[in-house]
């Protein structure tokens, strides 16, 4: 399946509840583009969703849910391996020994580190102020050259890059450095209902989001209540029009059209007619998805059988490069 000549593109996703336009346009959409240029690994970050409260049934259930919107969306296994992170213990394993080449300097810089920390409260969980870590030893595991990822994201593959090169200077050259691979358009999809904010499914208000599996009704709904603002201009101006220009974004994102393309279709339009364009655009793209993905998470022994044939291949490749690093740190080996 992989080719030596081509470079390797890494990236993950939580399973915490269900994934939005955002991971949609952000992330998912150009890891599906960007099969067949490159060989192309993807997989379900379930041990970084532990670093808040989970109910084990669930996050069970939306881990393999998460998998299977993944195929749907277009992830194709005999292009790409798709696995499941704890199936392969090599990212345990890594992390440890990244932590103990990591600074709680350059840690505690971390913004979502930050934000996520003052909702929890008194008792921070130890895995929240370490994900950074864990999220390196999944990239630097593979050998990555690219990194897909929304822009939320880049203070954490830039963490990733420094441990990396930190590492190869300390022992000897051991990891690819890898780079970001933030998308034009759609890098940061932002909420419906505050266009000021990050669209997130951990919104309080579910106007303020799309989910890819909301129905076309919803969907449609939803657009119609999205925020907007002054004038009657359907122009890209993020400073003075925020709730406008993500709408025009979300639509480019959609048609595969740039954003000055986007803008001259809805010259003459109304905000009101805008709007349920952009939702009628949306929901048309996602309702092939919506119907493979309900195919495929009755097909459990399908979805079953591609994350293990993912984890099998992934773990070969974790386990040559977790090998190299423990003997370059000085384990004893047989
Ligand atoms: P996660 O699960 O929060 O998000 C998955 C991907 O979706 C992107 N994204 C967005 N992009 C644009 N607009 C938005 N509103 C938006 N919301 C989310 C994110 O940038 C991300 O690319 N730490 C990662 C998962 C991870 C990972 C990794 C990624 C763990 N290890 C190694 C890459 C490589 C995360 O929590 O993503």
């Amino acid at each position: 399946m992989f080719d030596k000549d081509k470079k390797t593109i890494f990236s993950g996703i939580q399973p915490s509840g269900e994934f939005t336009i955002g991971n949609y346009f952000g992330a998912i959409k150009n890891w599906v583009d960007l099969q067949g240029d490159y060989n192309c690994i993807y997989f379900i970050a379930d041990m970084h969703s532990l670093t808040v409260p989970q109910v084990p049934a669930d996050l069970r259930r939306r881990t393999f849910e998460c998998s299977a919107m993944l195929l749907a969306a277009g992830v194709d296994p005999d292009k790409s391996l798709l696995f499941v992170q704890s199936h392969v213990s090599a990212h345990a394993e890594l992390c440890w020994i990244l932590n103990c080449n990591s600074y709680m300097g350059e840690m505690s810089r971390m913004t979502q580190y930050k934000d996520k920390s003052a909702k929890q409260g008194e008792n921070i969980r130890v895995g929240l102020f370490d994900y950074p870590v864990l999220m390196a030893a999944d990239i630097l595991l593979y050998n990555s050259d690219l990194v897909p990822v929304g822009a939320d994201q880049t203070q954490h593959v830039e963490l990733a890059r420094n441990i990396a090169e930190r590492f190869n200077n300390n022992y000897s050259p051991t990891f690819t450095v890898p780079e970001g691979y933030i998308p034009e358009s759609g890098a940061r999809i932002m909420s419906l209902a505050d266009p000021t904010r990050k669209m997130s499914k951990s919104d309080e208000n579910a106007n303020a989001y799309i989910l890819m599996k909301d129905p076309r009704d919803v969907i449609i709904s939803k657009f119609k209540k999205a925020v907007t603002d002054s004038g009657h201009e359907i122009v890209h101006d993020r400073e003075n029009k925020p709730g406008i220009s993500n709408l025009l974004e979300i639509y480019a994102c959609v048609c595969g059209k740039s954003v000055k393309e986007a803008e001259a279709d809805f010259a003459t339009s109304s905000y009101a007619d805008f709007k349920l364009a952009v939702g009628e655009a949306v929901a048309d793209r996602l309702a092939p998805i919506q119907s493979e993905f309900d195919r495929l998470v009755k097909d459990k022994q399908y979805v079953m059988d591609i994350l293990k044939d993912g984890s099998e291949k992934a773990s070969a490749i974790a386990a040559r490069v977790l090998d190299k690093v423990k003997r370059k740190v000085g384990y004893l080996q047989f």
